[in-house]
């Protein structure tokens, strides 16, 4: 029956994307295309005195300069710029809308002009006047100012009198930068303008969907004027959730000059969209001499703009995780002159959980526990925010097996006692934990009599795979060859589905594949027993499969019709069948993903150079869906894990409110050279009462954990506690 679920099997449109077949927004051709290129704000707060487009009108080739007074009508209220992501209370960004600046980088003009290269170049003749206004930009000097968000976090106990009697204590800052995405495609819109006016969006985006409505409000189409399609993504990371402000200046330009129009974003203008807030993470753990925890608090300040309140779960991971009868979890939001902060890679995890586990690790040393022995001292095998089983937790499982690759057993717990030569060696480890959610998602499957389906679906793809795990359940489910599938993906006019993000399409999309594919299986069997002499006479629908392009009896597959025939009999050329998801609501239990994440580093104490020389993620997600694919997950969020220890951090110049290394040779990342041996284990999680197949998505664990258990693999190489990250080396030395 599993064909292909649960296999390595390559991607679908692995080909397409190695040979260039593949397009992307800022690819796709049109008829007299223009070309808009965005001119930003170089201050971080005040008002638009004047901007004369006048010289850059004069370059020629230049069509035209769009800005605030010079553009067609944009929705003038705050719903209208709300989009399906956003949680955020407060005003959305309006790009173009008035004279204010809120940003350094703001977009507040697009030159449009036949080529790029001429936009580019009269944008730098746009003269701007501004009216100042004082600014802050740093969380740090503005912490005071903090304000509480409100979460349903429950106290318990009385964590403050709790870790004043604990007999061993561990209270630290950890302090997490600024991050920005950096997607190897650049932010793109191709606006394509057909001859009655309507428009296919091709965006760079998350979610077609959700781009689809919020441009319908924003600018007061109907539904059928236009639609957004974008059908590959090169990475975007929750980048692409929201829709981005290029989308609106291209359709802006669009809609006024009534011709096609392209607007990609250089790798700069890229920082002036979201990023992962900087935040201040302070951690207090009290505990027995034994290693049980008697209190736990966390408390996140973190960034976010004057108009809107970006917030995500930095601290509930303690409270869930980690038993403790007294705990305390808060949030606080410091406003900033900065553009609103973004999802990025498990949001909130990635950065509270580096500062709890950073903490576990320092508490471990304090009580000379082992750090595994610490948490399984800790370990609960219940949600202890709700006091909920977990529909399934292998975490201690992947402990052990873990552990086990790794050779932790093997670890001399003194720091600074494991040498290579003239190498410091450091073993470090983390736990991982994210969340296992599913949304509605809906599939249509047109089944042809030559035995090939044509699948499809809203949902995007950012490069986690969707094509090919939408083809897999689809060939299994209707017993055909993976090569016999077509799959369709982000379409507007495709049967809905949400943003791809939160580690939820994994599930989702695979689910309601398996619901169409069921309609089919029930129209196919009617047809197979309508036949004359059919051998599946008698047969009881329920006991009827498709497998090897026929519908056969369960356990008896001499019993068979091909499908082409069955089809033939009916008179069909085409069964289509579309469906909704389906997931049994069911608040009973706790849907997590976990990981241990064991890392080594060498560290050159002459040098201060750090190597993370080898990682093990040994993950606990449910079922996993493609072992080659799913494996790649979890690497690219090590490798981004060695970034966050190591490497990231978008610096600011306060004294202008402006980002200093806005480019990708600045802002580092982590490249071939920074990632060694990484080692990714699926431990076996069977869970069948989170749906069908168990599923629990592998977006975004695979990064959690992974910058804690290398800043405590340093600690163990060097005997030096760096809480402030990236750990540079001019912090070692
Ligand atoms: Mo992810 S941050 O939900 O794209």
């Amino acid at each position: 029956m599993n064909a292909y679920v649960g296999t390595p099997t390559s991607r679908v449109d692995g080909r397409a994307k190695v040979t260039g077949a593949a397009k992307y927004a800022g690819e796709f051709p049109a008829d007299g295309l223009l070309h808009g290129f965005v001119v930003e704000a170089t201050i971080p707060r005040g008002r638009i005195a004047r901007l004369d487009a006048s010289d850059a009108l004069q370059v020629k080739g230049v069509v035209d300069v769009l800005t605030h007074v010079h553009r067609p009508p944009l929705a003038d209220n705050d719903d209208a710029w709300k989009d399906e992501v956003a949680p955020e209370k407060g005003s959305p960004f309006r790009p173009l809308y008035d004279d204010r600046i809120r940003f350094n980088g703001q977009p507040i003009a697009l030159v449009v002009a036949d080529d790029w290269e001429t936009a580019k170049f009269a944008a730098t003749r746009v003269r701007v006047e501004y009216e100042r206004e004082a600014f802050a930009t740093d969380l740090e000097s503005e912490h005071e100012k903090a304000g509480k968000v409100d979460r349903p976090h429950q106290p318990r106990g009385n964590a403050a009198a709790a870790l004043a009697g604990a007999a061993v204590r561990h209270q630290a800052d950890y302090v997490l930068p600024t991050e920005h995405h950096n997607p190897m495609e650049l932010y793109a819109t191709t606006v394509v303008r057909d001859g009655s006016g309507r428009l296919t969006v091709h965006d760079k985006t998350q979610g077609v969907q959700n781009v689809h409505k919020f441009l319908c409000s924003v600018f007061n189409k109907k539904h059928d004027d236009l639609r957004v399609v974008s059908p590959y993504v090169g990475g975007a990371f929750g980048s692409g959730l929201r829709p981005q402000y290029q989308v609106v200046l291209a359709v802006l330009a669009a809609l006024e000059l009534k011709r096609s129009v392209r607007v990609v974003l250089t790798r700069h203008q890229m920082y002036g969209l979201g990023y992962r807030p900087m935040t201040i993470e302070r951690v207090a753990l009290g505990a027995k001499p034994d290693g049980t925890l008697d209190a736990v608090t966390h408390e996140a300040t973190a960034v976010t703009s004057r108009y809107e309140d970006f917030s995500r779960n930095d601290t509930g991971w303690a409270e869930q995780l980690y038993k403790s009868p007294n705990s305390l979890f808060s949030h606080k939001l410091v406003e900033l002159d900065l553009s609103t902060p973004c999802d990025m890679r498990a949001p909130g995890a990635a950065s509270g959980v580096c500062a709890l586990e950073c903490a576990m690790d320092e508490l471990a040393v304090a009580l000379k526990l082992d750090p595994i022995e610490l948490r399984l001292k800790c370990y609960s095998d219940r949600d202890q925010s709700e006091d909920l089983p977990y529909t399934s937790k292998q975490l201690r499982e992947c402990y052990a097996r873990g552990a086990d690759a790794f050779g932790w057993t093997r670890r001399n717990p003194a720091p600074r006692s494991m040498r290579d030569g003239k190498e410091l060696v450091g073993w470090g480890m983390a736990t991982g934990v994210w969340e296992a959610l599913q949304m509605p998602v809906a599939v249509r499957i047109v089944l042809t009599s030559n035995g090939h389906a044509e699948v499809s679906c809203a949902a995007s793809d950012i490069g986690t795979g969707t094509y090919t795990i939408v083809a897999q359940v689809a060939a299994d489910a209707l017993g055909l060859p993976i090569e016999n599938i077509d799959v369709k993906l982000a379409d507007s006019t495709l049967p809905q589905a949400p943003v791809e993000g939160g580690s939820w399409m994994a599930a989702s999309s695979a689910h309601a594949v398996l619901g169409a594919a069921e309609d089919i299986r029930l129209e196919l069997a009617r047809l197979a027993k309508a036949m004359p002499a059919s051998p599946l006479g008698g047969v009881d629908a329920p006991d009827v499969i498709l497998v090897d392009g026929a519908i056969a009896k369960a356990g008896d597959k001499a019993r068979a019709v091909s499908i082409a025939d069955a089809m033939r009999h009916g008179k069909l050329e085409r069964i289509e069948k579309q469906k909704l998801n389906h997931f049994a609501e069911d608040n009973s239990h706790a849907r997590n993903t976990h990981s241990a994440v064991f890392a080594e580093v060498k560290v050159d104490e002459e040098l201060g150079v750090i190597r993370v020389t080898r990682v093990v993620s040994a993950v606990a997600a449910g079922r996993i869906l493609n072992t080659k694919t799913g494996r790649s997950q979890i690497m690219g969020g090590v490798v981004w894990g060695i970034g966050m220890a190591l490497h990231e951090e978008t610096v600011m110049d306060h004294r202008f409110g402006r980002i200093m290394n806005a480019n990708i040779a600045e802002y580092h990342i982590p490249v071939n050279a920074d990632v060694h041996d990484i080692d990714v284990i699926f431990v076996d999680e069977p869970d069948d009462r989170i749906n069908r197949l168990g599923v629990k998505g592998l977006g975004e664990i695979g990064i959690v954990g992974v910058p804690a258990a290398i800043a405590n693999a340093i600690y163990h190489a060097t005997g030096k506690r760096i809480r402030r990250f990236p750990i540079t080396l001019d912090k070692l030395l």
